[in-house]
């Protein structure tokens, strides 16, 4: 029975991007940080840190810091990557409106644990802390939907290179993601999502 309504959760959350002026209660901001805490994480490390805005001038005049940095970024590109660049400028910035903004970052892996993972293909991918930070959002996302809240996770806003020094983000730690917050203002469509049969394929490489 627990599957059914941990199904529906997940089925019923949406990224939400349009907000109600109304603010996000301290106590809601403590529940989302509290469910967060709880992801898995590489050998318990967690890797998170959370920074937290909540007032509105001061996310709007991020949001405008992030147009420019990523309109700088497209300003730089041509072709058709110039193109899609473009569309994503509104992606990365629709916060402004938003009542509260989190910052996720998380922890570099340990330098001197380099040699175990320099050869691999995808060496943070393997060390293990963005994982960690994205399973800490997706709590974080589905305890806001379990509150009523609307919330929606952003990298875009990680194409402005100026982001890491005007959010101060301390040695040791790389940005993550922003994740929106707030009332939402109206409950989004929800996107197709591929079929079970096409993302997953069992025992291909058996033998008979
Ligand atoms: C890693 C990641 C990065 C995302 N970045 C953005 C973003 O920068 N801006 C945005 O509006 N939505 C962003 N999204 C939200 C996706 O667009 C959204 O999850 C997807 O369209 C499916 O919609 P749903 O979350 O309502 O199911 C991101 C989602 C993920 C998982």
């Amino acid at each position: 029975m627990i599957y059914d309504a941990l199904l529906e959760l997940l089925q019923s959350r949406r990224s939400v991007r349009h907000f109600k002026e109304r603010p996000v209660s301290r106590a809601d901001l403590d529940r989302l940080l509290d469910a967060a805490r709880w992801a898995p994480s590489n050998h318990n490390r967690q890797p998170w840190k959370f920074i937290v805005m909540d007032d509105p001038a001061r996310i709007r005049e991020l949001a405008d810091q992030v147009r420019q940095g990523m309109e700088q970024k497209v300003a730089s590109l041509s072709g058709v990557v110039a193109v899609h660049a473009t569309g994503l400028v509104q992606y990365g910035t629709f916060f402004a409106a938003a009542p509260v903004v989190i910052v996720a970052m998380h922890k570099l892996p340990i330098a001197a644990a380099a040699p175990l993972w320099a050869a691999t293909r995808n060496p943070e991918l393997v060390s293990g802390e963005a994982l960690s930070v994205a399973m800490a959002i997706q709590n974080l996302l589905l305890a806001a939907h379990a509150l009523d809240l609307g919330a929606c996770v952003m990298t875009a806003p990680l194409l402005a290179e100026n982001l890491t020094s005007i959010l101060h983000v301390p040695p040791g730690f790389a940005l993550t993601a922003l994740i929106a917050v707030g009332h939402p203002d109206g409950i989004p469509q929800t996107p197709r999502r591929k079929i079970p049969g096409h993302i997953a394929e069992f025992n291909p490489h058996s033998n008979p």
